[in-house]
Order: C-alpha cells, then sequence, then structure tokens
C-alpha cells in the first residue's frame, strides 16, 4: 500500500492511500476512485522537519484509524511526499457569468440529479477549466462555443483535497464567451451541509424528508459544479422537478410551472448577480403566513404543516424590519419576495440565502403558550440579522473568507438596532453588553485568540472562523465605531459604502473608506488597529487632584488572560469619560494614540467618582487605583451609577481576577454591592461570574459555601419577583425572574426547590400549567433530585412535545440529574434517534457544565469520538462539542490529558478551539492555585 501526503494546511495535512477499504470513504461512492484517508497532524515537528519526523506523524495519526480499519498496514518507506502547495484560490482566467442550474431531488433514495449550463468569459486563453465540486459525480461535460461547436474534454479530473474539478481540453480554449455543460448526481445527504435531507412528520404519524440546501460557506459545491468563491459572483436561473405535491422554493419567485402527472417543472425568475453560497432551495411540505410589507415586498414565512400561526411573530417582525433598514440604508430590499422558512433540521441558527432566509424552528417560530419571553426576544434578533445581511453580505459581499467578520460583525450589530427600533421595551442595546461584548473579551484575551481580519484558505480553516471574533467582537468594535462617529455619519458612510460596492465585493478597507467620507474622522487609522491586531487593551488609570481640575494618567496595556504585561501593542482607543456631577452624560472624549496620555477633566471635585468607558461601549479593559475603585463602589449601592456602568465594572474587576491581577475576594466584595441591584442585564452579568467561580470551585470544599453566599445575594431580588408574573409586568421583569429562579435552583435554595417540585406536578396534572418562562427552572428543580422513574416521566415529556422549542427546553435541562446512572443515560439519549444531529451536542454540553457530568462527559466524547467526527464532519457544531467537553478542567494533569488524546485523534476543524480550551484549563488551574486560600478565609462565614 503506498501512502500520499496531498496536501499541506497549518501544520495538518491530507493523507491518501492507493486501496483504501474503509467503507464510507469517497473512494466506494465516487466513480473516480479517491481513497481519502482523513488528517494528520504534524505535531510539534514543522513540515519543514526531517522526512523522519514526518513518516513517525503520519504513522501517530493512523496507528487509531487502524483500531477500526484492521487492514490497514503503513510502509514507511512508501510514504511520498507532499508537493507543499499552499491552499490556491480558483483561477481567473475562465469565470461564470450565468448559471442555468435544474435539480431533481429524489426524496425516498435521497439522491439527485441535476444539469448546469454556465455561460463562461474565457478570459485568457487555456487549456484547462478549473472550478470547484465536491462529492458529486460527473456523468456528462462538455463545452460549447457559439451555436453548434462542441468540445468534449479530453480528461475530467476531480482533486478531493482541492475540492475541484479540472477539466482539460486538447487545445487551448480561445478567449471569448462560451457554454459549460455538466450533468451530474449526488446524495441528498444528512450531514446538514450542500443538498441534504430533513425529517418531519405528516399528521399521521408518517415520516418523510424535505429536500434543503446550506452552502455557506463552502458546499453548493456539494450540490452543483461551480466557482465556489463569494467573490466570483453570476446570475442564476434555477429549476426543480419535484413531486406535483411538494412547495419548491428558492431565492427567486416562480416564473413558470409545468405539470406532468405527478411531476412539477418549476421555472424561477432570474436572480441578481450574486455569490453561490446565497443561492438556496427547499421541496417539502410547509404552510405559509403572509404579508406585503409598507414598502411593496411579499413577506412569507413558511412553517411545517398546520402550524402557521407560528410563523406570525416572525413575519410581523419581517415586515417591519424591511421598511427600516430601507429607511436606514436608504436603499430598497432588491427583490420582489423574501420567505423565512423553518427547517426541522438545522446545523446553525439560520441562513441568510437572498430571498430564501433558512431558520431553526427554534429561531423562527412563535407559539403563544408555549414560547418563552427570552426565546421570543431571541427570534427577533435572528430575523433582524438574517435580514440586514440582505443588504450586508448579499448586496455587498466580502472579497474573501478573511473578511468574513464584515458580515457577521456587522449583521451581529444591526440586528440590535432593529430589534431596539420593534421592541424598545426589551432595552436590547444593554443586553448587548453581556450577550455580545463580554463573550468577544472573554475570547480575546487568550493567546489563541485570533484578529478579526485573519488569513484563511481551506474550508475547514474558513468554518472555524464563524467563532465569537468574527461575531462578537466584530459587532463590538463597530458599535465602538459607531459611538466614536456619530449615527448621522454612520448611516451616511453605510450608504456610501452600500452604493458604492451594491452588486459587488469588498474588503474591510472600503467600509473604513466610507465611513471616513462620511465622518472626516480618522476611521481606517483607529480601525485597522483593532481588526488586524489580536486582543485588546487594559487602560489603567492614575489620578491627581490640580486646584478644582482632575488630572487622569492612562496607561494601556495588553490585556492577557495569564496577567502577563510583556506585550507592547497599540491601539488607537475612543476614550470616554464620565463623572459624579453628570452620571449619564460623557464629560470627555478622545483617543488614546500612545502608551500613555494624560488628560485634564475641568472642575471635579475631590469626592466625586469618575467612571472611565461609560456605557461599556469601548473595546478595552479598565483598571483603577483602589481610592477611585472605592468613591465608584459607593455609587454602585446607592444605584446612582447607571446600569451599564455598574456591570462593566463588576465585569473588569472579574476579568482582573481571572488573570491574577487581584484576588476573588476581591470580586465578590464588589458583588455584595449589587444586594438591591434591579436591571436584569446587571443581574445576568452577576450570574455569569458566578457560574464561572462555582465552576472552578466545584470540586472543592468551596462548593456549598459559594451557594450559600449566591443564595443570600440573590434573596432580595427573588423575593421582590416571587413566582407569579404581575398583569402587564415588564419584559426584562419576566426575563429576570428566570434567570433568578434557576439560578436560585443551582444554588440549591430548599424553598424555590420545593415550590418549583409543587408547581411541576401541577403542571402535569393539568391542574396549573407552567408558563414557559419558568419551565426549565422547574424542570432542573426536579430533576436535580431525580430517580430513574422520575427521568423517565421527563423522557415522556420530551417524546410528547411537538414544538421543537419545548423539547430543546426538556432536553437542556435533562444535565441536571445528579446521579452518576442517569446521566450516563442522558448522553446515551444524547446520541440515541429521538435527538436530532443539531441538538446532540446541547444536550452533552448540559452534562458536561454539571458538577458531576464533566468528567463523564468528557469520557464520552472520547468514547464515540469516531461517530462524532462521522456525525459532524468539521463544522462548528463538533468544535462547539469540544470546547465544551474540555474547557471546564481545573488541573494540568486534564490538561495534559486533552492534549494528548487530540494528537492521536486529530479532528479537523477544531483545532483552533482544542489550543483555546487547553489555554482555559490551565488558566483555571493557576488561579485555582492562587485563590482557593484567601477564597476559602472569604467564604468562612458561608459554611
Ligand atoms: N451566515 C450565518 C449562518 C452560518 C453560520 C453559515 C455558520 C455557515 C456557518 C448566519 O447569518 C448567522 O450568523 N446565523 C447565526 C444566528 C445569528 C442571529 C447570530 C447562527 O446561525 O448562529
Ligand atoms: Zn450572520
Amino acid at each position: 500500500m503506498t501512502l500520499q501526503i496531498l496536501r499541506v494546511i497549518r501544520n495538518s495535512f491530507t493523507i491518501r492511500s492507493s486501496n483504501c477499504t474503509y467503507s464510507s470513504c469517497h473512494c466506494q461512492r465516487s466513480k473516480y476512485r479517491y481513497s481519502e484517508w482523513g488528517w494528520g497532524r504534524a505535531r510539534g515537528a514543522r513540515i519543514s522537519g526531517t522526512v523522519e519526523a514526518r513518516v513517525h506523524s503520519v504513522t501517530r495519526s493512523l496507528r487509531y484509524l487502524s483500531t477500526t480499519r484492521p487492514t490497514f498496514t503503513i510502509l514507511k518507506e512508501k510514504v511520498t511526499m507532499p508537493e507543499n502547495k499552499p491552499f490556491q484560490r480558483l483561477p481567473k482566467n475562465v469565470v461564470p457569468k450565468h448559471y442555468n442550474l435544474e435539480l431533481v431531488p429524489n426524496l425516498e433514495k435521497f439522491t439527485f440529479t441535476g444539469k448546469t449550463s454556465v455561460k463562461v468569459s474565457i478570459v485568457n486563453p487555456t487549456k484547462e477549466i478549473v472550478l470547484n465540486c465536491l462529492d458529486l459525480e460527473l456523468t456528462n461535460v462538455k463545452l460549447q462555443y457559439g451555436s453548434d461547436s462542441i468540445l468534449n474534454p479530453v480528461e475530467v479530473r476531480l482533486s478531493v483535497p482541492n475540492e475541484t474539478v479540472s477539466i482539460l481540453f486538447e487545445k487551448s480554449l480561445p478567449e471569448g464567451d462560451a457554454t459549460l455543460y455538466c450533468e451530474f448526481t449526488g446524495e441528498i445527504n444528512d450531514k446538514m451541509k450542500g443538498l441534504y435531507r430533513s425529517k418531519y412528520l405528516t399528521s399521521n404519524g408518517e415520516e418523510r424528508h424535505a429536500a434543503v440546501t446550506q452552502f455557506e460557506a463552502t458546499d453548493a459545491r456539494r450540490c452543483f459544479p461551480c466557482w465556489d468563491e463569494p467573490a466570483i459572483k453570476a446570475t442564476f436561473d434555477i429549476s426543480l422537478k419535484v413531486p406535483v405535491n411538494r412547495v419548491a422554493l428558492s431565492n427567486m419567485p416562480v416564473k413558470d410551472e409545468k405539470v406532468n402527472n405527478d411531476i412539477k417543472f418549476v421555472q424561477f425568475d432570474t436572480t441578481p448577480i450574486m455569490s453561490t453560497y446565497l443561492v438556496a432551495v427547499v421541496v417539502g411540505e410547509y404552510d405559509y403566513v403572509e404579508k406585503k410589507s409598507n414598502d411593496g415586498v411579499l413577506v412569507r414565512v413558511y412553517t411545517p404543516v398546520g402550524k402557521s400561526k407560528q410563523g406570525l411573530f416572525a413575519l410581523e417582525v419581517a415586515a417591519r424590519v424591511l421598511p427600516y433598514y430601507k429607511q436606514y440604508f436608504d436603499i430598497a430590499y432588491p427583490l420582489p419576495k423574501i420567505d423565512l422558512i423553518a427547517i426541522a433540521d438545522f446545523s446553525a441558527g439560520a441562513m441568510e440565502n437572498w430571498g430564501l432566509v433558512t431558520y431553526r424552528e427554534t429561531c423562527l417560530l412563535v407559539d403563544e403558550e408555549h414560547t418563552s419571553a427570552v426565546r421570543r426576544q431571541w427570534i427577533a434578533l435572528v430575523v433582524g440579522h438574517e435580514l440586514a445581511h440582505q443588504w450586508f453580505g448579499n448586496l455587498v459581499t466580502m472579497e474573501w473568507w478573511t473578511h468574513l467578520w464584515l458580515n457577521e460583525g456587522y449583521a451581529s450589530f444591526v440586528e440590535f438596532l432593529c430589534v431596539n427600533h420593534l421592541f424598545p421595551e426589551y432595552d436590547i442595546w444593554t443586553q448587548f453588553v453581556t450577550e455580545t461584548y463580554i463573550r468577544a473579551l472573554e475570547l480575546d484575551c487568550l493567546k489563541n485568540s485570533h484578529p478579526i481580519e485573519v488569513p484563511v484558505g481551506h474550508p475547514s480553516e474558513i468554518d472555524e472562523i464563524f467563532d465569537d471574533i468574527s461575531y462578537n467582537k466584530g459587532a463590538s468594535v463597530i458599535r465602538m465605531l459607531h459611538r466614536y462617529i456619530g449615527d448621522d455619519d454612520f448611516r451616511k458612510g453605510m450608504n456610501i459604502y452600500l452604493t458604492r460596492h451594491q452588486y459587488k465585493n469588498t474588503f474591510t478597507e472600503d467600509l473604513w473608506t466610507a465611513l471616513e467620507e462620511a465622518s472626516n474622522k480618522p476611521v481606517g487609522a483607529v480601525m485597522s488597529t483593532w481588526t488586524k491586531q489580536m486582543g485588546f487593551p487594559m487602560v489603567q488609570v492614575s489620578s491627581e487632584q490640580r486646584g478644582s481640575d482632575r488630572v487622569l494618567r492612562l496607561t494601556q496595556q495588553k490585556f492577557c488572560a495569564d496577567g502577563n504585561q510583556a506585550d507592547d501593542t497599540v491601539w488607537m482607543v475612543p476614550i470616554t469619560i464620565s463623572t459624579q456631577e453628570q452620571p449619564s452624560k460623557v464629560a470627555l472624549s478622545t483617543v488614546l494614540e500612545k502608551r500613555t496620555q494624560e488628560v485634564v477633566l475641568e472642575n471635579v471635585a475631590e469626592h466625586s467618582w469618575i467612571k472611565l468607558n461609560p456605557g461599556t461601549v469601548g473595546y478595552y479593559r479598565t483598571r483603577y487605583p483602589a481610592s477611585m475603585l472605592a468613591q465608584l463602589v459607593t455609587a454602585v449601592r446607592d444605584g446612582s451609577l447607571p446600569p451599564l456602568d455598574r456591570l462593566g465594572l463588576l465585569d473588569d474587576c472579574f476579568a482582573l481576577v481571572q488573570a491574577g491581577h487581584t484576588h476573588t475576594d476581591e470580586s465578590l466584595k464588589l458583588m455584595e454591592a449589587f444586594n438591591n441591584e434591579t436591571n436584569f442585564t446587571v443581574w445576568s452579568s452577576i450570574s455569569n461570574c458566578l457560574s464561572k467561580l462555582s465552576a472552578l470551585f466545584s470540586n472543592t470544599a468551596l462548593d456549598k459555601p459559594l451557594k450559600n453566599y449566591g443564595r443570600k445575594l440573590f434573596s432580595n431580588v427573588t423575593k421582590r419577583l416571587g413566582w407569579d408574573a404581575e398583569e402587564k409586568e415588564s419584559h426584562l421583569d419576566t426575563l429576570l425572574r428566570s434567570l433568578v429562579l434557576n439560578k436560585m435552583i443551582s444554588f440549591e435554595d430548599p424553598e424555590t426547590i420545593k415550590e418549583a417540585k409543587s408547581r411541576f406536578e401541577k403542571h402535569l396534572s393539568g391542574a396549573a400549567p407552567l408558563p414557559a418562562d419558568l419551565r426549565s427552572a422547574c424542570y432542573r428543580a426536579v430533576l436535580a433530585s431525580a430517580d430513574a422513574a422520575t427521568f423517565d416521566r421527563f423522557l415522556e415529556l420530551y417524546r410528547a412535545a411537538d414544538l421543537h422549542e419545548e423539547k430543546d427546553r426538556i432536553s437542556r435541562a435533562l444535565g441536571a440529574v445528579a446521579d452518576p446512572a442517569l446521566l450516563h443515560r442522558v448522553l446515551d439519549f444524547a446520541i440515541s434517534d429521538e435527538v436530532r444531529s443539531q441538538d446532540t451536542v446541547f444536550v452533552i454540553v448540559s452534562v458536561a457544565v454539571s458538577k458531576n457530568g464533566r468528567d463523564l462527559a468528557w469520557q464520552f466524547f472520547k468514547n464515540h469520538w469516531q461517530e462524532f467526527m462521522d456525525r459532524y464532519q468539521g463544522g462548528f457544531l463538533l468544535a462547539r462539542l469540544v470546547k465544551s467537553t474540555t474547557e471546564n478542567f481545573a488541573s494540568e494533569a486534564a490538561a495534559q490529558e486533552i492534549e494528548e488524546f487530540f494528537r492521536t485523534h486529530v479532528s479537523p476543524g477544531t483545532e483552533r478551539s482544542v489550543q483555546q480550551a487547553l489555554e482555559t484549563v490551565r488558566l483555571n488551574a493557576a488561579w485555582l492555585r492562587r485563590d482557593l486560600a484567601t477564597t476559602t478565609a472569604y467564604l468562612q462565614p458561608y459554611h
């Protein structure tokens, strides 16, 4: 047998063997007999090391494979060296102008056939046309010039590792226009990528499947051969041949429909010029509700059959958002229709396909009786996010995935603009800070973070950057910029950008140029320090009174999770400052460009508090001297410091604790000032800090004292809210009650648990159904002390639930069981047929984050590693699983064990997540070592 290293990406490589016998390998399915074996990781030894080192690595990574495929043997001598070509984008000598795409899905056999005829322009004479193609069997390929001359290729060469097909001709093709014909077949797969199947039940319980596409980032090539890069835009005429009783949808409205017996041939209007990753089709059974938006766009929400009412909320949001965006960007939505459709099996939350946005059911459907307030709010955000992409992403598209953040960061900012406009009572901008901003900082202080703009090549690298940096740091730095230049100039700049680049592609710089034109501020210079550099600064303040003036000295330094202060990166930091005189006003703004700078606040008395970063808008942490901090803590206690400043102060303090600049007891002391806190988002931040502490100390003697501490801290707010919603209660109090009760359950508060159990019984008996907002807390309370019989009742509830949201709620509560035998059952349940692949990860996470479940979940992951690899084939669900089953450990021994496991179990698409998790585990270990004694002393009264 011969082994060949095909290609090297970063420090991973693809290996192929010449006589593969693995049953689900590509070579068994494809006519072209490919035998890609998987991935190896050249551990430590860089690819530029010795031949020995490489061979050794291959042996090592294949050792695992050989246990599942016993026929495998390795002959070291026959390993051939890689060509070591870096990843290459498609050549631009032949480019598509227009695609005719016809697809014929077979919803019983899960196969499809397809035809494309693509008008191409041959820009430079060439013998070869290269485009993307993966998991397809090409059955007929030819090129036509003019009306009659047909050229047949001499070779059609598929490359699995490059995900391309090269079509070679005998002679050089002359410059000019031509038409490329392809016929092909493929599988309607179960991997939630490309053209895939999604399972649903009919009203009489019959199992059926829809065919759905998910192409972003690089999976259009699994459905039809195409130039699958965002900058290679073309127009599309799409048509579908489907059973007459199925709904067939695509990006554009239906142009023509012909019925022939029980088959219909549906042709859709021509799309605008667009990227392949935004093409979509859906074939299945759905109902819908519809509405014309004020600006004349036909909006439909497609739901499972019989559930069209569940689409009404999203319909209302979508129909109101379109005119809002039209006015905000001063550009109309360019298509005549937009469909939003709930898909039963869906890997992400939603996908912005132009004119046909696909959603997880839980991100679109609202059931008046069973949908919680937090879910409803989330749905509004998701709808706002995907519709923002219709401009930002679809009309103007990033040139390459390095600029993915332009899409995702921007949409993650605008979704808040939209929800703030539609639902001012949600106070959504305050929630931005806990949901988006803090999550970004938490990841971005790691050595294994990455800059917003990050070079990526191979699809597995692209998948991995759909992360908290692209989304949350991206949105946070745009929010900072928005504040820096102001809303008027921001809108003006957005309009310049979108108008100038519509139907085209952009680099990050193009956005800065437009915003600079609109604002006359050095946007590019400021912003590139945030998008091209990893991490963020900590701004250290010291203060001195000079007569009636307060002089502040500001010093910036990279904030590192391990407390390291050696890094000399400098940012251009927009700084704002508020004072006690006018807590909600910005008293001074400036840009900190150097390491250190002095600012003078005039007429500020010595006793007055001073707050940096009011509103928590700047993407940095602040460190105060003890005296300034003490003044601020007083203002927390009496509530005169605005909510976002109270929250920012606490979270910064907590980050300083984690990095070892101060000790855990300092943050516990500070938290006590929040005893009478009323704001939902501030509580949510307190809760986040406490969860981290309880994870850290869960296997120490501090477990119980921390719970007692938490109970005491939350006791006032628990009393204030009670169990029953007031009439016409505010949305935020509803959210707060859920949060607080969930917390009290985690703190094992006996009274709360007792009440939860009693309400759950009444819920089951039908005497008093639980409001959706209280269910999660009650389920967890009952499960925490559940025996097998009670556990079975929950499985019955799960089976009986019809709404995905409810199934989700139940299955994510299951990890609350304490009995290890039951935790095992939860894990087995997670990978059973009863749980969809899209949800499996979250059920396992619920075990991984529980006190008794951490080791079990990790063990379970290791035991089922191959199954997870096959199930997800990379992608962010796998990355999420890897991270959450590992990152809560807190010892060097655990870190080494995890490291060793991934050394021998190469898991493509999770490389960065593994490094981040390892770093976190080691940080946890150091934190625990540092603070166990002092925290034990501080919590003495709570034993
Ligand atoms: N473009 C993404 C969907 C996506 C995610 C495609 C990952 C490929 C890989 C979409 O716009 C998106 O961001 N969806 C979010 C929901 C959003 C409200 C944050 C998601 O799926 O989590
Ligand atoms: Zn998005």
